[in-house]
């Protein structure tokens, strides 16, 4: 493989592992940004490969320093420097997940631990590695099933800790076995008509003419992608803006708040502007929709996709969601909160390894502060639909809770067409789907009233 990036393919990769930990960005753009330096005539089929490599890899993650803190004598995997760190773990991958010949995933890491650090730190990778080829890893995971079974499950299943226990809390063995299990099947697409410019049934068609096989969905402008024989994001319909992937959870905030033309409405967390382009195509680019987002990076990205669809009536605020006063109240508020992610790691499993508990108290600390902003926006009688892509109960149904007895909301009852009901005593006033139920990201929605 031919590239003129001054580093040879697993460099690539451990820069954009490294990447991913230290900046916090997502596989998509980490990727993307060590790409912009890659030229040459193999750069395509690169880069095709090194988003398979980093998406396994940061899936299986927990699993692979499993198997390296087993080998390692005195240090931790995590302790290594950590594009040390990386490298070896791609050894691993390499060895004990692709299958690939442990000779040759041992040379080419030890090669470039070589140009990138000293002798001596590859020979301590090259006997890491020997140690690795001959560690036997499920008789190390049938032992540690006898000691610590939900050990055992997140190592196996490469899920946090914390998940495991949580989700066997909330849905019981089985079921919450089913969620691990679908988390680490491959990603689902969907695709979200943009009716500015077409509708779906020319949509179908299209897609169809053009090798994606596509299914109607239960709501009602979102198609599930069967099969695709290019990557639909090289469709020129794509790039034109007749269409938007958006995860079918997702898609149903907007319809679940039911826009009215000539509407006035607040995105608290607005970017990347799936859900505010949805409710602007609702509203046929009638009324004004503010767009809130404290990430002044997305939201250029939010800027420039507005103009592919043909969006019009969305204003876009840099400004932080928990203060943000506006001269008029509004109509109706989207408050798709940041949160910690844990129904996304079908989709993104670079997330199941960002949330400690410590993070996750912060973080529902923002999303309180955002719904008592959000009360102070709002009309009397106005609604706002609240949602997260998180599966716990203390940022869902606890925070709804909150909104209702300290805020001052009432919950609205609205006739969920698919979907699971929640948890608590307001369970079944909200909407939740599950990965392993829905084949989309586990979600939660509630809307509320002033
Ligand atoms: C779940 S994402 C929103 C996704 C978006 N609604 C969509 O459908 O494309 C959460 C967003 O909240 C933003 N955010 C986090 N804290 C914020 C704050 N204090 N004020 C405003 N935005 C914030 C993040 O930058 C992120 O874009």
């Amino acid at each position: 493989m031919e590239l003129f990036y001054k580093i040879n393919f697993h460099e690539l990769i451990a820069d954009i592992l490294s990447l991913i930990e230290e900046r916090e960005l997502s596989s998509k753009n980490a990727l993307e940004r060590t790409f912009k330096r890659v030229r040459g005539k193999d750069r395509e089929r690169a880069r095709g490969l090194a988003h398979a490599y980093i998406f396994e890899i940061e899936k299986w993650k927990r699993k692979i320093d499993f198997i390296g803190n087993s080998v390692l004598k005195g240090i931790k995997i995590e302790e290594l420097d950590p594009y040390l760190a990386n490298l070896l773990r791609i050894g691993i991958f390499e060895m004990k997940f692709k299958g690939v010949v442990p000779a040759i995933a041992t040379d080419s890491i030890v090669r470039a631990v070589k140009d990138k650090y000293d002798l001596s730190r590859a020979k301590f990778i090259n006997a890491v590695l020997r140690d690795v080829e001959s560690f036997d890893v499920g008789k190390a995971l049938e032992a540690l099933r006898e000691r610590d079974k939900i050990e055992y499950l997140s190592i196996k299943f490469s899920h946090p800790r914390w998940y495991v226990e949580y989700v066997i809390d909330l849905l019981g063995y089985e079921e919450g076995l089913r969620l691990l299990l679908s988390n680490n099947k491959p990603q689902r697409y969907y695709i979200r008509v943009n009716p500015l410019k077409t509708d779906i049934d020319s949509l179908s068609d299209y897609l169809e003419e053009h090798g994606v096989r596509v299914t109607r969905t239960p709501v009602d402008d979102i198609l599930k992608v069967l099969e695709y024989k290019t990557p639909i994001t090289h469709l020129e319909g794509y790039k034109e803006g007749y269409f938007v992937i958006q995860d079918l959870a997702s898609a149903y905030v907007a319809h679940v708040l039911s826009p009215e033309k000539g509407e006035r409405v607040l995105d608290l967390a607005a970017a990347p502007g799936s859900k505010t382009f949805h409710v602007a195509q609702l509203m046929e680019n009638t009324g004004e929709i503010i767009a809130v987002d404290y990430s002044l990076e997305r939201l250029r990205k939010m800027e420039t996709k507005m103009k592919i669809l043909g969006v019009k009536n969305v204003k876009l605020v840099h400004a932080d969601g928990m203060k943000f006063k506006d001269m008029r109240k509004f109509d109706k508020i989207i408050l798709d909160a940041p949160c910690s992610s844990s129904g996304t790691y079908r989709q993104f499993p670079e997330v199941k390894w960002r949330f400690n508990k410590e993070k996750i108290k912060k973080v529902i600390q923002v999303q309180k502060a955002m719904i008592r902003n959000a009360y102070k926006n709002l009309r009397d009688e106005g609604e706002m639909t609240y949602s997260t892509c998180s599966i716990r109960i203390d940022e869902n149904e606890e925070n709804v809770k909150y909104a209702l007895e300290k805020v001052g909301f009432d919950l609205v009852t609205y006739p969920f067409s698919w979907g699971e009901r929640g948890f608590t005593e307001i369970g079944e006033m909200v909407f939740r789907s599950f990965t392993h139920l829905h084949d989309c990201n586990s979600f939660f929605i509630a809307k509320l009233k002033r």
